[in-house]
């Protein structure tokens, strides 16, 4: 699990901070480069030397001590990273994380990060108890970032209580096991459709839908953590390209559809969460239409159905759609699976307030051809998209 794998260690100021020297070399000794930021307060209990000597690393101090003219430390160490544990976690960097303050080498690196995050906070159980550091453990773990648990037992204090720094050889497992589910879909082929499509009627004015590419992007980004090569075929949308994604813009429906046949044979989850249209102008006009007094008609025609096509070239690729449904959604939803040969649909009620178009969070069914039936509750896009793929990694018998 740990071969090859980038680590940054952020160790800070408590009686805790020795054992962080040997998960430094518990994960050394498996494979990882670890790099190690320590605060004044973690210097005060364990020399930087040790760290030195057991990960074979330099040990980073203070952001302004830049060895080099054409490097930033917090940055580079911050880019570098697969993934940032802070073992021991004081209740000031807690603090600190929690509330954007970034005044040393740790937390301007803890800030410049994108790597999924560990926190495994250690201090008095009283301390542990404050409101004040439990709303900022529960701001992080809403952030994202997972909180190992300190152990009850015996404090350095001389009584027993919980805030005891886990045992390195739970941390080094807590690591090995997200790492493992992190990599689940490595060496998959995944591709996506996200956001709508514009139909163009003339140079200004054109037919499309609501949808943001929110669903879609919340997929690309979360098949991307678990290590799949993914690709992207989006619609116009406001949105940034999530990282370690290949994206590709498309406008028209026609676009979306040679985008995904042209990508499809070597696929091995293909999910079209895009909300493409089905009718276009049959007549589009290179000069702007003028107004006229009277009606104005204008003729639609069917555009292809993409899903419906990629169904009929299945051959490895598990295939998921989504359906987008105010009524009977569960009977809707089936007819879809069936007449596109689909392994899936994804059912999201779109009258329900906070579910479908536009909105940051959903609520869907996820169907199978197995016969399988699942319901997730109103949730974050992220989250609906993370379960989604959990699904489908039991389906197709890798987890
Ligand atoms: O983008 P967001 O704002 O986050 O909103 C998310 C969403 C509501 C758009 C998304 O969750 C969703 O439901 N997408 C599918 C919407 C839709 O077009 O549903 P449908 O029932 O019309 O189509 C069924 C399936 O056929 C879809 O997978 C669609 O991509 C596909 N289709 C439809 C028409 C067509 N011509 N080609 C297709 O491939």
């Amino acid at each position: 699990m740990f071969d090859q794998k980038r680590i940054v260690l952020g160790v800070t100021g408590g009686i805790a901070a020795y054992k962080a020297v040997a998960l430094t070399s518990k994960l050394t000794q498996a494979g990882a480069t670890v790099k190690v930021i320590m605060t004044n307060g973690a210097q005060q209990f364990v020399t930087p030397l040790s760290f030195q000597a057991v990960s074979k690393q330099p040990v980073y101090l203070d952001t302004f001590k830049e060895v080099s003219a054409s490097h930033i430390q917090h940055i580079e160490l911050a880019d570098w990273a697969d993934a940032f544990v802070v073992a021991p976690a004081t209740a000031n960097i807690i603090g600190k994380y929690a509330n954007g303050i970034a005044d040393d080498m740790l937390s301007t690196t803890l800030l410049a990060t994108e790597a999924p995050i560990y926190i495994a906070p250690a201090m008095n159980v009283h301390m542990y108890q404050h409101q004040a550091v439990q709303a900022n453990l529960k701001t992080l773990s809403e952030r994202g970032c997972q909180i190992i648990e300190p152990d009850v037992g015996y404090l350095a204090e001389g009584y027993v209580g919980k805030g005891r720094l886990a045992e390195p050889e739970a941390i080094f497992n807590y690591l090995a096991d997200a790492f493992k589910r992190r990599s689940l879909l490595q060496g998959k082929k995944v591709l996506i459709s996200a956001g709508p499509t514009k139909e163009k009627i003339d140079p200004v004015r054109f037919f499309t839908n609501h949808s943001s590419g929110k669903m879609g992007y919340a997929l690309a980004e979360a098949a991307a953590k678990l290590g799949a090569m993914v690709t992207l075929i989006s619609g116009p949308v406001q949105l940034d390209t999530p990282k370690d994604v290949k994206r590709i813009d498309v406008t028209s429906a026609e676009e979306m559809y040679q985008a995904m046949l042209a990508h499809y044979h070597d696929q091995d989850i293909v999910i079209k969460s895009a909300a493409v249209a089905d009718y276009r102008p049959v007549k589009t006009y290179d000069q702007k239409l003028k107004k006229q007094p009277g009606m104005l008609q204008i003729e639609l025609e069917r555009t292809r159905d993409i899903l419906k096509e990629l169904g009929k070239q299945k051959e490895q690729q598990y295939l998921v759609g989504f359906a987008a449904e105010t009524d009977q959604i569960k009977e809707y939803g089936k007819a879809k699976l069936i007449e596109k040969n689909l392994d899936a649909i994804v059912i999201n009620d779109i009258s329900l307030p906070g579910a479908g178009f536009g909105t940051d969070t959903n609520e869907v069914h996820l169907i199978t051809k197995t016969g399988m039936e699942e319901k997730i509750a109103l949730t974050s896009k992220q989250a609906i998209a993370e379960q989604l793929l959990h699904f489908i990694i039991k389906e197709i018998g890798v987890d």
